[in-house]
């Protein structure tokens, strides 16, 4: 205790302590991290994404208790509103949802299809909007909650086949600014975090992954080399946390120097 500088031990501006926290995309890589790290800070996570027994592979690394688990498809719109209701019965308001769930590529513009399109706007940018519009509702969140889009550094500056997945990632950028200004009189806060490439089965198959030489110069390029799940999870617990309480329809970029050249 040094309270004699203003400072006690429990000072944690960083606390999710009482927070009720959705995280999409909970099943694996990024959204599992974050689950993981927002349970570790004291929230009650409620994991979401398709495949339970994922889900409960992250489940069992939780710490605390009351956490839950909702297996449903993003993609399926008129769920969502039952579902939100259920988990605002179960654990009652939310204070914070995070949209990890996606889908990446590497596709050349010849190789584009409206279907493509569809299949990725719908996956990326449709299913955040949709459940972001039902657990925003005054009925479903608590004032001054958080609600924070994965974005990707390919929505802030391009690179060769990421046009489709850039396009998605774009979208939410815009969406957050706007909704930003929508929701303030609530003190709801929208905002993107936007990482640089991390090893997870979202990219483990792509070509910038398994070819070597393309690896490599990926890796270059980022000056602080590839990240790490909880890099962007720790991003999230900030923007969660009470600590941003005066940031809004903002991008944190966190990709270990990619784009500062
Ligand atoms: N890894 C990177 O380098 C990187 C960089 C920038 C941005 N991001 C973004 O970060 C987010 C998380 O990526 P990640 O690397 O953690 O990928 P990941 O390991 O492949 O995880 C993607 C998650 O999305 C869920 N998901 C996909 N479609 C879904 C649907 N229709 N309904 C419900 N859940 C669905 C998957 O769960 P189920 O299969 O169980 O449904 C999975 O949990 C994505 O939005 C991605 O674009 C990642």
């Amino acid at each position: 205790m040094r309270e004699s500088e203003g400072m006690t031990e429990a000072f944690n501006p960083f606390t999710l302590s009482g927070k009720k926290i959705i995280v999409t995309g909970a099943s694996s890589g990024i959204g599992r991290q974050c689950a993981i790290d927002c349970s570790k800070m004291g929230a009650t996570v409620i994991l979401l994404a398709r495949n339970e027994e994922r889900m409960r592979e992250t489940f069992s690394h939780l710490y605390g208790s009351d956490h839950q688990i909702i297996v449903a498809d993003l993609t399926v719109f008129d769920a969502i509103p039952s579902m939100v209701e259920t988990i605002v019965s179960r654990v009652g308001k939310i204070d914070g949802l995070v949209n990890c769930a996606g889908i990446s590529t590497t596709l050349p513009l010849k190789l584009m299809t409206t279907t493509k399109l569809d299949e990725f706007f719908r996956t990326n940018v449709y299913s955040a909007v949709e459940l972001s519009k039902e657990v925003s509702k005054k009925k479903n969140m608590n004032e001054g909650g958080s609600i924070v889009f994965l974005s990707s550094v390919m929505g802030v500056v391009g690179e060769s086949g990421k046009s489709l997945y850039g396009m998605t990632k774009g979208a939410l950028l815009s969406a957050a600014r706007s909704l930003a200004c929508e929701f303030a009189k609530r003190r709801i806060r929208f905002n993107c975090v936007s990482p640089g490439a991390i090893l997870t089965p979202i990219n483990e198959h792509l070509p910038h992954m398994i070819d070597p030489e393309k690896r490599q110069q990926l890796e270059e390029k980022h000056l602080l080399g590839l990240g790490s799940p909880e890099d962007v999870a720790y991003a999230c617990i900030y923007l969660l946390s009470g600590a941003s309480k005066w940031v809004t329809g903002q991008n944190l970029i966190v990709d270990g120097g990619y784009t500062v050249r």
